[in-house]
């Protein structure tokens, strides 16, 4: 692809962007996918409500359509997610013993790693454990297991696929504050445990004009030796979206693709979707809009000139 070719040719892994069957179906997603985008993250499809519905009982459907069709096509997978409070079904909020929660824990990890052992590049393993103000989000995974469950996660994702990285993802950390720190100390931690951790996912869901900070924080992200990401990067604009606000989106790309740039140990960008027409944004934030590189009819915007003009 495009953008993914130089980004390559930066010394880094990818450009990617985001698919599952419901925009696959799209054949101009399909298209840009293949001429633009080097990786792929699969949006909804490998979350825990869509693989575990029901207490082993897997379905793997969309995951496989959409690992497929990134592989086929000779693109990296970023798996998302394994541990995640959000989109988990209640047979496994509510469950209160640890012993169960273990096994519970184990077997999700267990299954998934291992049914696309060599297909995945990175897996988000843990995702947004902490809350706004740096403490551990109350999750049942926290409340039943304590930090033992982040151990948990971690050891039984490298013994299914010892390739694979494993990423710690959150939100949030594109300024200063306790969040990062304590994700940081945790970080930490885990590496002097020995607990298998490879990477640190940065996911940069970010508003227009308020991208100054991704780099410094980037950078003490990198200093942890681990590799780090841009996992889900998208620029909102707040409506009405005018021609003005269009280049600075242009120029918030730019710096956030710098960003990356500046730390040597940033292997990826991910773009939280490929036009602004699947965007997560237009229902979860309905004042703003527009925060991709491509629109609605999928042309190119000036956003995509400021990914391209940084990489050139
Ligand atoms: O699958 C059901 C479908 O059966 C039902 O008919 C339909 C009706 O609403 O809902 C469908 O589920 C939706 C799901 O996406 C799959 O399309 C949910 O309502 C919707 O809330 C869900 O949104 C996703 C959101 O995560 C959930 O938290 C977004 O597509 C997805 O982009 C977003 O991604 C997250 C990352 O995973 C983690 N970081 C933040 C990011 C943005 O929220």
């Amino acid at each position: 692809g495009l953008l993914d070719a130089k980004f390559k040719a930066k010394g880094r892994r990818y450009y990617g962007a985001i698919a599952d069957p419901n925009t696959l179906s799209n054949t101009q997603v399909q298209t840009l996918l293949k001429t633009e985008f080097g990786a792929i993250t699969p949006e909804n499809s490998l979350k825990w409500d869509a693989t575990e519905p029901s207490r082993g009982s897997f379905n793997f459907g969309n995951g496989d359509q959409t690992v497929n069709f990134a592989t086929s096509n000779g693109r990296l997978v970023r798996g998302h997610t394994l541990v995640w409070h959000s989109q988990l079904p209640g047979w496994v909020s509510s469950i209160t013993d640890k012993a169960t929660l273990t096994t519970v824990l184990q077997n999700h990890v267990t299954t998934l790693v291992s049914r696309y052992r060599g297909k995945i590049y990175a897996w988000d393993v843990v995702n947004e454990i902490f809350d706004d103000s740096g403490n551990f989000r109350q999750s049942v995974f926290y409340k039943v297991l304590g930090e033992t469950f982040v151990d948990i996660a971690f050891k039984a994702a490298r013994a299914a696929d010892p390739a694979a990285k494993l990423y710690i993802n959150d939100y949030n950390l594109d300024g200063p504050g306790n969040k990062i720190d304590q994700l940081l100390a945790l970080v930490n931690r885990l590496k002097s445990r020995g607990i298998p951790i490879d990477g640190i996912g940065s996911q940069a869901h970010l508003i227009l004009g308020q991208v100054g900070g991704v780099q410094a924080q980037l950078v003490r992200l990198g200093a942890t030796g681990l590799e780090v990401a841009l996992t889900e990067l998208d620029i909102r604009i707040p409506k009405d979206v005018t021609s003005a606000k269009l280049s600075q989106q242009q120029n918030d790309y730019a710096t956030v693709t710098r960003a990356c740039l500046a730390v040597s140990n940033c292997v990826g960008i991910t773009v939280w979707g490929v036009s602004d027409r699947n965007s997560w944004v237009d229902s979860t934030f309905p004042t703003y809009d527009s925060p991709l590189l491509f629109d609605d009819n999928f042309a190119k915007k000036p956003a995509y000139n400021g990914v391209d003009g940084a990489l050139n």
